[in-house]
């Protein structure tokens, strides 16, 4: 049986991943022990693996070899294993290769068993996957968000923040979102009815932040998607004693540039806190917030719409949504059988 499986061929320049990734066929070798081979029936498509996709050296996860496969978060059916605890037929998430079947350690890939009895198990890559986890992590713990405090989050229509501005709301804060363009900003406040959403891409972005105000008070907590310019905006619009949760950067990740705050001031002369965190880190913990982002998930409190594409030849058109805002929620891509 061959398999189809996407390489990167070379590094790619911007969004131009047609370039860079190839669709080659190829057979399999034979399992290994400790592995399992999972037929895919979704790839997730995570902004976050771009930076794999450079060559930097220092970023949390050394770059994926040029020859070697695209890799992400994939969901499907295990159908061989050489792997304890896992057998045929098992519904798994693990991080496996952009492809018909992956092939992959189960230790090494964090291969996790899934309940098939979740009714729309594309859920496994939003709210209860990684995107919920970091939702839940960024807004609680290492944003700290109170009751009554006023949170804003950038990149709030796709799938990372539109968990994070319903997950602020439920715990009793007022959400307020950043994202490009109407469209999406009136999802965010009328389906979603968060308390207020800025359109960065319509210009002044500053004053358009201040609409938040009340009193001349700004945000308790940002939780931060982007970095880069609009992150300037928001230090100078923080309260004293304002948290910052650094969640991606992906104002960088397609142009290449490293975000440097030029009102990094703002940090002492309002006693702000800004601390980044990795999914990775809190992995160990996945099972207790699985369980209340599915509570949520279940009672309907908690929403993800998907933006599906069907076909693992059409994954890059996929993957270029996340860097050209075409998504709103979760880009996810169906494999047919
Ligand atoms: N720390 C962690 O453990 C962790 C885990 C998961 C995800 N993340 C981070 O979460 C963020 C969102 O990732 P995701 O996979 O959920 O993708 P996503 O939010 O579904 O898609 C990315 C969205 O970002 C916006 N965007 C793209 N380029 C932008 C730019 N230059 N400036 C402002 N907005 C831009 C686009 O919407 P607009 O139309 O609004 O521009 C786009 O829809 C990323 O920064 C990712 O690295 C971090």
């Amino acid at each position: 049986m061959d398999n189809r499986i996407w390489r990167i061929a070379r590094r790619p320049e911007g969004t131009d991943f047609a370039a860079a990734l190839e669709l080659v066929e190829e057979d399999f070798a034979p399992l290994a022990d400790g592995q399992i081979r999972i037929r895919n029936t979704h790839l997730s498509m995570d902004a976050g693996t771009r930076m794999w996709l450079s060559d930097r050296e220092d970023g949390y996860q050394p770059p994926l070899p040029v020859g070697g496969p695209m890799t992400g978060l994939v969901l499907g059916e295990v159908i061989e294993s050489r792997a304890e605890g896992f057998a045929t037929g098992d519904l798994v998430r693990a991080f496996g290769q952009w492809a018909d079947v992956s092939t992959v350690d189960a230790v090494m890939s964090g291969a996790i068993l899934l309940d098939p009895t979740v009714a729309d198990r594309r859920a496994w890559f939003g709210p209860l996957g990684m995107n919920g986890w970091t939702a839940l992590w960024g807004i609680e713990r290492t944003g700290a968000a109170r009751p009554g405090e006023r949170v804003l989050v950038s990149a709030a229509a796709g799938a990372t923040g539109i968990l994070a501005v319903q997950i602020a709301r439920l715990l009793g804060c007022e959400a307020w979102g950043i994202a490009g363009g109407a469209a999406k900003c009136a999802y965010l406040t009328g389906e979603l009815g968060i308390a207020g959403a800025v359109d960065y891409k319509a210009g002044d972005v500053g004053a358009r932040l201040d609409t938040a105000k009340r009193d001349g008070s700004g945000f308790d907590v940002y939780f931060d998607n982007v970095g880069g310019a609009l992150l300037d905006q928001v230090l100078t619009r923080m309260n004293h004693y304002g948290r910052i949760a650094v969640c991606g950067l992906l104002a960088d990740y397609t142009a290449g540039t490293r975000t440097a705050p030029k009102e990094f001031d703002q940090v002492l002369m309002r006693r702000l806190r800004i601390e980044g965190f990795f999914s990775p880190d809190f992995m160990h913990e996945g099972p207790a917030l699985t369980r209340r982002l599915r509570e949520w998930t279940e009672s309907g409190d908690l929403v993800m719409p998907y933006d599906v594409t069907t076909g693992l030849e059409n994954t890059l058109t996929a993957y270029a949504k996340l860097f050209t805002g075409a998504n709103i929620g979760k880009v996810i891509v169906e494999l047919t059988p």
